[in-house]
């Protein structure tokens, strides 16, 4: 049935009427508009919908909207402050870590989540960390020099 709730997505709080068992990610694509958030799978299977909630990478086609509607919610569009880009999306920018970027956005999404818990993540980390998050284009070298390059970036930044 639906009900009302406010969502806060991107630092913007917005109302809407809908049914609390939506999905989260189905809510962001079509209520908000918010089309970078990917649907791979919708089976929690490919990571392609992740997106933070709070601190953590969450798989957004396997939360209910109603489950969330309290809790700071950050998609893809607002990593970065107005031109200046996220450091994740910096670093993946510049070792090319894509093809058809579809998987991008949720690979982004969940590196943003593992340097969050662990800014300075060991190879075997990263890979056991982004192990659920699928790209069929095979990018995952570049990928992974992302991630490192992200990691660096970002504790370049805190160290000064
Ligand atoms: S679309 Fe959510 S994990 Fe694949
Ligand atoms: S770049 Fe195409 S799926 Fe990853």
């Amino acid at each position: 049935m639906e009900r009302s709730m406010h969502l806060t997505v991107n630092g913007k709080q917005t109302t809407l009427i809908t049914d609390p068992s939506r999905s989260l990610l189905d809510v962001l694509r079509e209520e908000l508009h918010l089309t970078g958030t990917k649907y791979g799978c919708g089976k929690s299977e490919c990571g392609a919908c992740t997106v933070m909630i709070g601190d953590e990478a969450v798989r957004s086609c396997y939360e209910d909207v109603g489950d969330v509607k309290d809790r700071a919610i950050t998609t893809i569009e607002g990593l970065s402050s107005g031109e200046t880009l996220h450091a994740v999306q910096e670093a993946f920018l510049a070792e090319g870590a894509l093809q058809c970027g579809y998987c991008t956005p949720g690979m982004i999404m969940r590196t943003v989540g593992l340097l969050t818990v662990d800014p300075r993540p060991s190879d075997e980390k990263i890979i056991s960390w982004m192990n659920p998050n699928i790209c069929r284009c095979g990018a995952y070298p570049k990928i992974m020099n992302a991630i490192r390059r992200a990691s660096r970036l970002m504790s370049e930044v805190t160290s000064k």
